[in-house]
C-alpha cells in the first residue's frame, strides 16, 4: 500500500488497534490514501495516524498541559523571574503525575521554554530574568502522561504594553485562528502555513521560515514538519488521525533569526525587533479537527 505495509484482509483486526475489523475501520481511508498515493500526493504513512487510543491518552497529557499553563497565568505578572514559572510548571507537572518534555530533552535544563521580546523560541528561564510593566513573553510548556506527548505555548503581556507589543500578540493569535481554519480533512498540510503567512504579511509582519510545527503523540517531535511559509495545495495530504502543532513565529520587522546565543538554545530575531508566538495541537477528524492543547 501506500506506505508499503502490507494489507489486512478485510475481515481482519485494523492495524490501528481498535479491536475492529479492518472493513469497517481504516479500510476507507487507506483506499482513499492509496489513490492520492497513486496521483503523485504526499500521503502520511500509517504509523503518522493516530488511533482513538493514542488520541484519548493525548488527552490526559495535554489535560495537565494545559492546567500548568492555566497555573502560570494566574500568577505571572511584574516581578515574576523566569525561573519562577520554571518551578510552577515543574512542580504542577509533577504533582499531576507528569514529566515536563522539556527537561533534559536533548539537554535542555529547564522544564518549559520561556521566550521575552525579541527571543524567537527556547528562551531558558534564568533567576536573573526578572518581567518588567510592558514585556510581552511566550510560555512553551509540554507535557509527558504515560507516554503521551502534549504542546502548547501562550503568550502573555506584562502589565500595560505598548500598542505595537499588543498587536503583535493578538495578531499572532489570529495567524493560528485562520490555520485552524484551513485545517480540513484530506487537504494540504500547505494550506495551512499559507492562511498563517498571508495573514501576518496582511499585517505588515514576517513569519521565522526555520522553525515551524510538528506532529506529536507518542513522541514529542514527530513527522511531519509543520511550516507556516507554504504555498497552498502543497505538502502532505492532512488524513483524519493526523496530529500536529500549529505554532507560528512571528516577528514585527523582519524574518530572519540570530541562532549564536552561546547557551546553544535561545534563538532571536536578528533585527532585534519584538516577535511573538501561539501554539495549539489538533488532530485531524473525518470532518475537521478537534483541538487538544492549548
Ligand atoms: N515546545 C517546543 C515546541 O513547540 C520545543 C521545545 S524543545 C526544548 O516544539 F527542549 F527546548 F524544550
Ligand atoms: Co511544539
Amino acid at each position: 500500500m501506500y506506505d508499503g505495509q502490507p494489507e489486512p484482509g478485510r475481515n481482519d483486526p485494523c492495524w490501528c488497534g481498535s479491536g475492529r475489523k479492518y472493513k469497517k475501520c481504516h479500510h476507507a481511508i487507506d483506499e482513499r490514501l492509496q489513490a492520492l498515493y497513486e496521483a503523485g500526493e504526499e500521503v502520511p504513512v500509517r504509523g503518522m495516524l493516530k488511533t482513538q487510543a493514542d488520541i484519548e491518552g493525548v488527552k490526559r497529557s495535554a489535560a495537565v498541559n494545559i492546567g500548568a499553563l492555566d497555573y502560570v497565568a494566574e500568577r505571572i505578572g511584574p516581578g515574576t523571574t523566569t525561573a519562577d514559572i520554571d518551578r510552577w510548571v515543574h512542580d504542577y507537572t509533577v504533582e499531576h503525575g507528569a514529566i515536563p518534555a522539556p527537561l533534559d530533552y536533548e539537554g535542555f535544563p529547564k522544564s518549559v521554554c520561556t521566550s521575552v521580546d525579541e527571543v524567537v523560541c527556547h528562551g531558558i528561564p534564568r533567576e536573573d530574568e526578572v518581567l518588567k510593566e510592558g514585556d510581552i513573553i511566550n510560555v512553551d510548556c509540554s507535557t509527558i502522561l504515560d507516554g503521551y506527548y502534549s504542546d502548547s505555548s501562550r503568550m502573555f503581556c506584562i502589565g500595560d504594553v505598548p500598542p505595537e507589543k499588543a498587536d503583535l500578540v493578538r495578531v499572532t493569535k489570529e495567524a493560528v485562528e485562520e490555520g485552524l481554519k484551513a485545517v480540513k480533512p484530506w487537504g494540504h498540510l500547505g494550506d495551512v502555513g499559507a492562511a498563517v503567512n498571508a495573514y501576518a504579511q496582511a499585517h505588515g509582519y514576517s513569519v521565522v521560515r526555520e522553525f515551524g510545527g510538528h506532529g506529536i503523540g507518542l513522541e514529542f517531535h514527530e513527522d511531519p514538519f509543520v511550516s507556516f511559509v507554504t504555498e497552498a495545495g502543497t505538502g502532505p495530504i492532512m488524513a483524519p488521525g493526523l496530529m500536529f502543532t500549529i505554532e507560528p513565529m512571528i516577528n514585527m520587522g523582519k524574518a530572519p533569526i540570530d541562532m549564536s546565543d552561546p547557551n546553544g538554545w535561545t534563538v532571536r530575531t536578528a533585527d532585534g525587533l519584538p516577535t511573538a508566538q501561539w501554539e495549539v495541537q489538533i488532530v485531524v477528524t473525518e470532518d475537521g479537527y478537534e483541538l487538544l492543547s492549548w
